[in-house]
Order: structure tokens, then C-alpha cells, then sequence
């Protein structure tokens, strides 16, 4: 059991939720959050005394205050923040996508991130502690469909960095971490359905949430000399596509 305390955004699914079994596993305390409770209290219940839930929407700052202001105290003093809660929506063209699509994934993948980052920095700066950032390979190259998505990933890309110079010399380590196709909820959620999830990841041997809970793992636990700027991962069965010529 270590004396660390890792709070996730998005525990509910995916990679966060691997990464909750995973930290607590490695014996840090867990405080895990989403909107879905009683997910929450189901890993909470698996994990046990090591894992706090709290459930609230990352787009409703007086939800995010209610639920710090609630945590017990053995949880209160945050090491790392692992801001993972995000959503893509639609995979549509731009001139085709819908606006209230657009909006949900701005006030979660930005607001909501940059919310819980500045209602924590006091404690992780006190602490020495560290940020971690779910941005994406969509935050660099740039494909059909991603337009809004790939956007707020290419601001976590970059406040990550940003993050870094303004925290120079505190200690404080941020990394962004990046990853190509994992198998989550992700598609499901995107796209609404579960056919289009199994034909996207059918065959293509994707990486895991638990490949990304074991690289966010190591990242937190580097000697504190060292900094991961950004991480960018694929599946091997993942690679480039070039670029699209339209003619006449
Ligand atoms: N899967 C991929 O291929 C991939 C690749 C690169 C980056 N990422 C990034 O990785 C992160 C995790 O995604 P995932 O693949 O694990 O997807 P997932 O299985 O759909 O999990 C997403 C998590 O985000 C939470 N969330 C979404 N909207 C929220 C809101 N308004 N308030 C609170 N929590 C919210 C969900 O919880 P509730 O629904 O319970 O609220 C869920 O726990 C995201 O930031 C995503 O952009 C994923």
C-alpha cells in the first residue's frame, strides 16, 4: 500500500475504469468518478475501502465542488490527477455534424477538464503531485469526421504542455498521454451503436483499457526527476491513411 491518492475522471468504462482496478491494485488510493453511480458502486465494492465514488457531470461546476467538498478525509490530498473523461460524438462531416454535438464535447473534454485541473492544482502543487491527460491521436492528425473531437484533444495536447511551463519549478510533473484505437465504450457511445463498435474494433486486435491503465501506471510511478511530455500509442494493426486528393 503506498500513501498515494490518484483521483480519475471517467471511471465509470473503458480505460478509466482499468485504471481504477490498476492503481488500486498497485495499493494507491482511488477516487473514481462519472455519471453513472451505480457503476461507481459496483467497482467501488469490487476495489473496496481503497476506492471513493463520485458521481456527478463533469459539465456542472457546482456538481464538481459538491463532490471534492464531500470527499472523506483520508482521500482530501490528491498526488495525481488523471483527467480521462471525455466523449466523442457523431462522425459526421462538419457541414453535416450536429452543433449540440459539438457543444457536449466541448464542455466535457475541455470545460469539464479544465475545471477539475484548476479546483486541484492547490493540492497537487502543495503535494509535488502529477497531471495526467487523455488526449488522443486525433489531437495530430487530423481525419473525416474528427473535426470538433480532434480539436478539444488538440487543446488537451497543448494545455498539457502549457500546463508544464506555468508549473515550472513546483515540482509538478503533466504529461498528455495520446492513443490510437482502444477497445472501450467509446464507438458505442460516438456512434449509438453496437454493430458499428464490433465492425470498427472486429478483427483489428485494438489496444485495451488496460494497455492504456498500465502506461498511465508507469507514468506516475517514473522516478519524480522525470517527465513524460507526451506519449503517443497505437495498436500495431494501426497506422497511417495520407492524405485525400478531390477531383474534378
Ligand atoms: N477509446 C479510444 O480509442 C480513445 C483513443 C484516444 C483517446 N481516448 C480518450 O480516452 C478517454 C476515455 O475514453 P474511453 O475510451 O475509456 O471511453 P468510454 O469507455 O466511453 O469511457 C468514457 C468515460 O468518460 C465519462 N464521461 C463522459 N462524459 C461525462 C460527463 N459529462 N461527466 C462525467 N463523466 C463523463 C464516462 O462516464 P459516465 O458515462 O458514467 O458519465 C466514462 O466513464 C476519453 O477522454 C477519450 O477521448 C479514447
Amino acid at each position: 500500500m503506498t500513501d498515494r491518492t490518484v483521483l480519475i475522471t471517467g471511471a465509470t468504462a473503458g480505460i478509466g475504469e482499468a485504471a481504477a482496478r490498476a492503481f488500486a491494485q498497485a495499493g494507491w488510493r482511488v477516487i473514481g468518478t462519472g455519471r453513472r453511480a451505480d457503476r461507481l458502486e459496483a467497482l467501488a465494492a469490487e476495489i473496496g475501502a481503497q476506492m471513493h465514488g463520485l458521481a456527478f457531470d463533469m459539465r456542472d461546476e457546482a456538481a464538481i465542488d459538491e463532490a471534492l467538498a464531500s470527499l472523506p478525509p483520508e482521500f482530501q490530498a490528491v498526488d495525481l490527477l488523471i483527467n480521462n473523461a471525455g466523449l466523442a460524438l457523431g462522425t459526421a462531416p462538419a457541414q453535416r455534424a450536429d452543433l449540440a454535438q459539438w457543444r457536449q464535447m466541448i464542455d466535457t473534454n475541455i470545460n469539464g477538464l479544465i475545471a477539475m485541473t484548476h479546483k486541484l492544482l492547490p493540492r497537487l502543487v502543495e503535494r509535488k503531485g502529477a497531471i495526467i491527460n487523455l488526449s488522443s491521436v486525433a489531437a495530430t492528425y487530423p481525419y473525416p469526421g474528427g473535426n470538433v473531437y480532434g480539436g478539444t484533444k488538440a487543446f488537451v495536447q497543448q494545455f498539457s504542455l502549457g500546463l508544464r511551463s506555468d508549473l515550472h519549478g513546483t515540482g509538478v510533473r503533466v504529461t498528455s498521454i495520446e492513443p490510437g484505437m482502444v477497445e472501450t465504450e467509446f464507438t458505442l457511445v460516438r456512434t449509438g451503436s453496437q454493430a458499428a463498435s464490433d465492425t470498427l474494433y472486429g478483427g483489428a486486435d485494438p489496444m485495451t483499457g488496460e494497455d492504456i491503465a498500465q502506461t498511465l501506471l508507469w507514468v506516475a510511478t517514473l522516478p519524480p526527476h522525470l517527465n513524460i511530455n507526451r506519449l503517443e500509442l497505437m495498436p500495431v494493426s494501426q497506422s497511417f491513411a495520407g492524405f485525400q486528393v478531390a477531383r474534378e
